[in-house]
């Protein structure tokens, strides 16, 4: 429910929810401003607005103008009767239920997977279009996996679901896009340094925590996001481990590159790090090419590249860093050079925002493609 500013009543509406019961809604009234050039303004629910990722996307609706009609906000009944701000005015945060995604076109979603397992097709099935952070359905095919930057018009092939990659992949993808185009990836070696934010609110909260007692020189609190203590170490592992010694985190960088590249002959070797940086994940990558590139050819590719920005100026102290990437959208890559042994290798240091391009940015800009591409976004049938 939006409450005013001047404390006015805002319109309500009741509808009939999906089970049949009456659920009472309230929309805003659209607003003058709100609509973006020729884009139609929308009905917009915000699910999991109290997580790390929600919060960043309740900002960049705010900072992009995305055209609303109306927007509501979500997550479970831990939640529910907290208030978030938008626009200057305090919303109250709605617990989860069915008759929420009635007459809601776009559906920003960021929970747990298996709370977007369950939510995400009754979203769809009530006629909105999902745009999902969580990994429950990046790898249905007939799911489209998308990055603005690498493959937009996988938009249009949606049925009522869009899933948004993962942080350490998005990053990646956006990097390896423009040098494929130019000279064909081959392999990609890669080692991650992943934020404790990655995790959400409670591996923020882990690392705060330790870094607390650390300081008063108190018993440190057990870990429980983490598999160890993240104050004063780097833990080798992200995620549960499945065959062959790889992990989930390092998997889906394997497999989500090649459903967004739509290559799936690129070799991926990842190694992915959780470190004690609260934003942004840095990653150590070494790129085979078809052809050779040097590191002034790939500086001058960077350059132009959509969502990049290179910073590599190493005598100068010049280089993408986490804390400097925290709260902006681009991809910054850095330290680029030529391998000493083979001219078709590229070594280079990529840092982002893993909460804003690695999750709500990319988020966000597909829903603003949605709009471009398929106006009356359309959904079809449940998966
Ligand atoms: N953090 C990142 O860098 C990142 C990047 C890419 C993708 N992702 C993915 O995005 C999703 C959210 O991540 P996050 O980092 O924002 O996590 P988070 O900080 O833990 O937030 C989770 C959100 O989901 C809500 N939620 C949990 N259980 C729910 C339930 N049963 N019903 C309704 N809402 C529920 C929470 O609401 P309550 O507060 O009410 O519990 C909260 O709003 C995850 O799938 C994650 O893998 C995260």
């Amino acid at each position: 429910m939006r409450h005013g500013q001047d404390g006015r009543a805002v319109e309500t509406a009741i509808r009939v929810n999906l089970a049949g019961r009456a659920t009472i809604w309230s929309w805003g009234p659209l607003r003058c401003g709100q609509n973006r050039g020729k884009l139609a303004v929308k009905h917009v629910a915000v699910v999991g607005a109290s997580g790390a990722v929600g919060l960043r996307i309740i900002r960049l609706l705010e900072e992009r103008r995305f055209p609303l009609a109306s927007i509501k906000f979500l997550a479970s009944a831990r939640s529910a009767g907290k208030t978030v701000r938008f626009r200057g005015e305090d919303y109250l945060i709605e617990e989860l239920s069915p008759g929420a995604f009635v007459g809601v076109d776009i559906v920003l979603s960021s929970t747990p997977a298996s709370v977007s397992r369950q939510w995400s097709p009754i979203a769809a099935a009530a006629g909105a279009v999902v745009v999902d952070n969580s990994s429950a359905f990046r790898m249905e095919p007939l799911v489209p996996l998308v990055v603005p930057e690498v493959n937009p018009h996988d938009i249009t092939k949606h049925q009522g679901i869009i899933a948004n990659p993962n942080c350490s992949t998005i990053q990646m993808v956006v990097a390896l896009k423009p040098l494929h185009d130019a000279v064909r990836v081959r392999r990609v070696v890669v080692s991650t340094y992943q934020s404790v934010s990655g995790a959400g609110q409670k591996g923020i909260h882990e690392l705060e925590a330790q870094t607390e007692a650390h300081v008063k020189k108190g018993q440190p609190p057990a870990p429980s996001k983490f598999a160890h203590p993240i104050i004063g170490n780097c833990i080798p592992q992200i995620d549960d481990f499945v065959e062959d010694g790889y992990t989930k985190e390092e998997m889906k960088m394997v497999n989500e590159t090649r459903k967004i590249m739509g290559d799936p002959t690129i070799e991926v070797s990842p190694t992915c790090v959780r470190v004690p940086v609260p934003v942004s994940h840095s990653e150590s990558i070494l790129v085979e090419t078809e052809r050779p590139i040097t590191a002034q050819e790939a500086r001058a590719i960077w350059a132009i590249a959509p969502g990049v920005t290179v910073v590599d100026n190493p005598l100068a102290k010049a280089y993408p860093l986490a804390a400097a990437a925290a709260d902006k959208d681009d991809v910054f890559v850095g330290r680029i050079r030529q391998d000493l042994h083979r001219p078709n290798t590229l070594l280079f240091w990529c840092v982002s925002d893993n909460l804003r391009k690695g999750a709500a940015t990319n988020a966000v800009q597909i829903a603003e493609k949605l709009l471009e591409l398929v106006p009356a976004t359309v959904s079809g049938p449940p998966l």
